[in-house]
């Protein structure tokens, strides 16, 4: 399976800029085609954006998808959003469980498991987000809480993408070192495979947290890493498309 490079643009983008950031992506993307880029590539505007930018994207090999969903498909629920509504507007994925949402919006694990299957059922594939805060990882904890997320948020028969993200690592400019994206990129592999049967021994197991055209090729390298997710740097289209050329085939 080619690796999957994800831009998580998060609260960015008025729509020039994102319509401007959407054709810089897809120029490069086509140039690089050509050329043979390993990787699948994937951007994740607002809300408000995903229907400008799945226009301006439709016909290319760059997929549009959201950052997060309602666990219903519909209902009296001001200000969100249900995931047909993402389909509705071109996206074909949705983020779901980033440290952002677990955070700042108490989601749990089993929110983000009801989540998980109200995108499934609309069509989108899933991108979900496990990782552990800098106190966890200190304590030595980081194997319980990562297998706990993922136990708790993956529905039988999950058949999505899981992108682990340290929490310390995100928008801090710190990145995980090899053997630590090694060790746990290999614990969230035999927990999928435990879990989810053979379907867990292929899935994409995505990397994210401070990845930038300098880290990348590096991170990319490393067993069981199968992509990126990226937020800061998917901001410029040169740095995304840099990280994008760094992806291996397999
Ligand atoms: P970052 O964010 O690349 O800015 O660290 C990653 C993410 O939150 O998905």
């Amino acid at each position: 399976m080619r690796q999957l490079i994800a831009g998580n643009w998060k609260m960015h983008g008025l729509g020039a800029e994102a319509a401007a950031l959407a054709l810089l992506i897809k120029a490069g993307s086509i140039r690089a085609g050509a050329a043979g880029l390993a990787c699948e590539l994937l951007v994740c505007p607002p809300f408000t954006q995903i229907s400008n930018v799945a226009a301006l994207l439709a016909g290319t090999a760059v997929g549009v998808g959201g950052q997060d969903c309602h666990a219903t498909a519909q209902g009296a629920h001001t200000g969100d959003i249900g995931a047909p509504m993402l389909r509705d507007a071109g996206a074909g994925w949705v983020i779901l469980g980033h440290s952002e949402r677990r955070q700042n919006h108490r989601e749990t694990d089993a929110l983000v498991h009801a989540k998980v299957l109200a995108a499934v059922a609309a069509g989108l594939i899933p991108i979900v987000c496990v990782g552990e805060t800098e106190a966890e990882r200190v304590s030595g904890q980081q194997n319980d809480v990562v297998g706990g997320q993922l136990a708790g948020s993956l529905p039988d028969g999950f058949a999505g993408v899981v992108a682990y993200e340290p929490v310390w690592a995100i928008g801090t400019g710190k990145t995980a070192t090899e053997d630590d994206v090694a060790a746990m990129h290999g614990f969230i592999r035999q927990t999928l495979r435990r879990l989810l049967g053979d379907v867990g021994g292929t899935m994409r197991i995505l990397y994210g947290g401070s990845v930038r055209p300098a880290n990348a090729v590096s991170l990319l390298a490393v067993a069981e890493v199968g992509g990126a997710l990226i937020g800061g740097a998917s901001l410029k289209a040169e740095d995304f498309l840099a990280i994008a050329r760094g992806a291996r085939a397999a």
